[in-house]
């Protein structure tokens, strides 16, 4: 952990003053308690699952995007859609665009293993450009970049205090660019018109491979369903355009985080291959039907996303009413900023809370299977992660998979000795490995056979 990462301040302050930390001058509730949270945030989801959007995430564009949009009838009606096509029930329909690029993943792997950052990109964004619009899309694409630039402008836009002048005079937005003070507009017209190509581009070509026959798509069998009911279209579009967004970065950050541990945890990590070497055997990979059987993996896979939550702070939740809670008045439009950082290491929870243990989970009373719903990294009550299902089982099959098949080990430097790296972290709004080495290769020619064989 980093002396500039907020959410290490944050939970320093809550040692200091309490389970609840109100900053006046920010009107922000800080909440490092996961019972505080789920009293609050999902207890009273009525009053605390608005969104602040501020005049720069309009300008950019922000409003498309489901995860940043106000609690309205608009986005129930949006997150309705997300419901229905990402619930429990719904996502088998994913499984073979997740095995598919789950084994690509892995032959590239052993192919070029030094680009094993690069992959594990590539990897979260293929995943979701094949199963929402059946495109099969590379990270150089012109498209990704796109999405990409629009998603940095617009978390940029997010910080409060990025674009001051905005925010400090709204009114400014309908002055032209070349008004002074008025340089953010440049940015947000820029931002605005990538998120709307974004938006738009991926969708056109799902829906041209449908007319066309060269294949369908989730999004594009939705599309033609609702016979030109041009509100039902533009949510499908955002449905789209939102999931990757807010898929592909988190995604990555989880499956980093797991290699990271691997490299600094060999004991961990053999824990693992013996498992599914015991229970899953050496002449086929892991399924997601193998689950059950793998406790041990779970585990590592519980301890990655306790330790390492992509969003560390997660996403402010707004406050739509005044409320009372411990004999604590909380404001009326007052943001609440889930510290999920400091929850997933509360000593009162978690012994050696910041150490990687993947037993905790084993010896815990209830087991490591619990309810997806206890891991908070994917947030709390009604904005809760609605990809959540789907994102689970990327990461635990891209872990049992990974396990299954490769060694992944401190890199080596020329006489053969290990060369150490520490454990580095980025102290940005989405938190993730810094670059680092590893060496990468297959257990056995066993498993290279398994590898090749997935590309036929
Ligand atoms: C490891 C991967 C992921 C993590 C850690 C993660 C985490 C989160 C978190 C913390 C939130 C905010 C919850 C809150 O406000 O309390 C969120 C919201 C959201 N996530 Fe995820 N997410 C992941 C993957 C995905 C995927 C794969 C999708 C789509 C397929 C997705 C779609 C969304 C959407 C649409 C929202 C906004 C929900 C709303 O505001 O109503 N996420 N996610």
């Amino acid at each position: 952990m980093s002396a500039h990462d907020a959410w290490v301040h944050y939970r320093n302050w809550g040692r200091e003053y309490g389970k609840l930390v109100y900053v006046q001058d920010k009107n922000i509730l800080i909440l490092n308690d996961s019972r505080v949270a789920i009293d609050l945030l999902e207890k009273r989801a009525r009053i605390y699952s608005d969104r602040k959007m501020t005049a720069m995430m309009k300008l950019c564009g922000a409003e498309l995007n489901l995860a940043l949009a106000p609690y309205s009838n608009n986005w129930r009606r949006k997150r309705k859609l997300f419901q229905q096509n990402f619930r429990q029930s719904t996502i088998d329909r994913f499984h073979s665009h997740q095995y598919d690029k789950i084994h690509e993943f892995l032959r590239q792997l052993i192919i070029t293993p030094d680009n094993f950052m690069q992959h594990t990109l590539a990897l979260s964004q293929r995943i979701m450009f094949s199963a929402l619009w059946g495109l099969d899309i590379n990270p150089e694409d012109p498209l990704v970049q796109k999405a990409v630039t629009s998603t940095s402008t617009m978390a940029q836009s997010t910080l409060s205090g990025a674009f001051p002048t905005i925010e400090r005079f709204p009114w400014l937005r309908f002055m032209p660019s070349w008004f002074p003070g008025c340089a953010f507009k440049r940015v947000a017209e820029e931002c605005l018109s990538i998120t709307k190509e974004a938006n738009t581009i991926p969708f056109d070509m799902a829906m041209d491979n449908l007319n066309t026959g060269k294949g369908t798509s989730l999004i594009a069998e939705l599309a033609s369903k609702c016979k030109g009911d041009l509100a039902e279209i533009e949510a499908i579009k955002a449905m789209g355009f939102t999931s990757y967004l807010a898929a592909a970065d988190t995604t990555v950050s989880s499956t980093s985080s797991f290699t990271l541990g691997m490299v600094l945890h060999p004991e961990v990590q053999a824990k693992g291959q013996e498992e599914i070497d015991r229970v899953v055997g050496r002449d086929r990979l892991p399924t997601l039907d193998d689950r059950l059987s793998l406790p041990y993996v779970e585990a590592i896979y519980r301890e990655v996303m306790r330790l390492h939550p992509p969003l560390p702070l997660g996403l402010e939740h707004s406050l739509i009413e005044d409320d009372f809670y411990l004999g604590y008045h909380i404001p009326k439009g007052c943001s609440v900023v889930p510290n999920i950082w400091a929850m997933n290491r509360d000593p009162e929870v978690y012994s050696q809370p910041d150490d990687f243990l993947p037993e905790r989970f084993l010896h815990s009373s209830t087991g490591p299977f619990t309810s997806i719903n206890t891991i908070h990294a994917f947030g709390f009550g009604r904005r809760v992660c609605i990809g959540r299902y789907m994102a689970d089982n990327t990461v635990w099959l891209t872990i049992a998979s990974v396990l299954a098949t490769l060694n992944l080990r401190l890199p080596k430097d020329k006489e053969g000795s290990d060369i150490p790296i520490s454990e580095e972290y980025t102290s940005n709004f989405l938190r993730h490995p810094k670059p680092f080495q590893c060496s990468i290769t297959p257990r056995d020619m066993c498993a290279e056979r398994l590898i090749l064989a997935t590309s036929s």
